[in-house]
């Protein structure tokens, strides 16, 4: 089977079951996809994409809608379980067993660490975690990765730091995974009590190289890649322990003179107080053209999994 008809009717729900060359191919795919972004497409006229999301969101519903709409295909969903039959006590089983029926694939978010998988194993068509839990977030690792390619036109031989919260930080689960494919090193830069779980850092041993630290200042010089996080309030179980944590690291334009002048700084977004607002005009800030790069992957993962030529 060549690579583009393994992807019909897939699920994209953990970045751990994509290959190396699974990864490159959508990124490849995703390039095809810049200039249709722009002039539009009937690719995948026709065809229906619900959005379910159980928790906020901006970018990642809205680009998938966009991705959805660009390719001709058209959209149902909800962005707020409130106004669902979850308010009156439907299981997520029970949904998907509903949506499916007016839709051929569904993106799905929420705030249980396996949701994504159960509604998976309950639907009979594909569906695309779009973030579940703390645990993962693959459909960004992948516009992560385009981004980076776009800025230094290639992965292999970088130094990438992961910076913030790396405990309930989903994004940087999912990007971790999807780095151990290449040839980089990675910092793990946390407080101590964010640093990554210690069972899920035992599985990608031997895979990847990386070393846990908690001050920046000892990478910083080094890296290419700086990938900023938010410490996840909504996860805290304590919200004394969240204030005590919430500023742990503020990058400024100061903090850009200890750095290579060609580091480029990514956030999945949204920032709180994080990235100061004074590095935006940088040429160091990456984290506003990397949501463009959402909807070329999200172009290309609906387009291979949906068939559209
Ligand atoms: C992230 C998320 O929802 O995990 N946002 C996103 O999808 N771009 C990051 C966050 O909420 O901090």
């Amino acid at each position: 089977m060549d690579i583009a008809s393994s992807f019909l009717g897939r699920d994209i729900v953990s970045m751990k079951e994509l290959s190396r060359e699974e990864i490159d191919f959508i990124l490849d795919r995703a390039t095809e996809m810049e200039p249709i972004a722009d002039r539009g497409s009937d690719m995948l006229r026709g065809r229906i994409m619900a959005t379910l999301f159980f928790e906020p969101s901006t970018r990642t519903r809205l680009s998938f809608e966009s991705a959805m709409l660009r390719l001709g295909g058209g959209v149902i969903g909800f962005a707020e379980p409130g106004v669902s039959s979850v308010a009156k006590g439907e299981s997520l089983r029970d949904t998907i067993k509903t949506v499916e029926n007016y839709s051929d694939i569904i993106v799905i978010r929420h705030y249980e660490d396996g949701a994504a998988r159960v509604a998976a194993d309950a639907a009979g068509i594909p569906v695309i975690n779009a973030g579940s839990g703390s645990l993962e977030h693959p459909t960004q690792a992948l516009l992560d990765l385009h981004t980076i390619r776009a800025a230094k036109g290639r992965i292999d031989g970088l130094k990438v730091a992961l910076l913030g919260d790396l405990l309930y930080g989903r994004t940087v689960h999912s990007l971790l995974y999807a780095l151990s494919n290449y040839d980089v090193k990675v910092f793990l830069v946390s407080p101590e009590r964010l640093r990554f779980r210690r069972d899920l850092l035992k599985e990608l041993e031997g895979k990847i190289e990386y070393e846990e630290i908690d001050d920046l200042y000892r990478c910083l010089e080094e890296i290419d890649v700086l990938y900023v996080t938010r410490i996840q309030k909504e996860r805290f179980p304590d919200l004394r322990e969240y204030e005590k944590l919430k500023d742990s690291y503020i990058i400024t334009r100061e903090t850009l003179r200890h750095a290579k002048r060609d580091l480029i700084i990514m956030h999945p977004l949204p920032r709180v107080t994080e990235i100061s607002t004074d590095v935006d005009d940088t040429p160091n800030a990456w984290y506003f053209k990397q949501m463009r790069h959402g909807l070329y992957v999200r172009m290309a993962l609906l387009s291979l999994i949906l068939g559209g030529r």
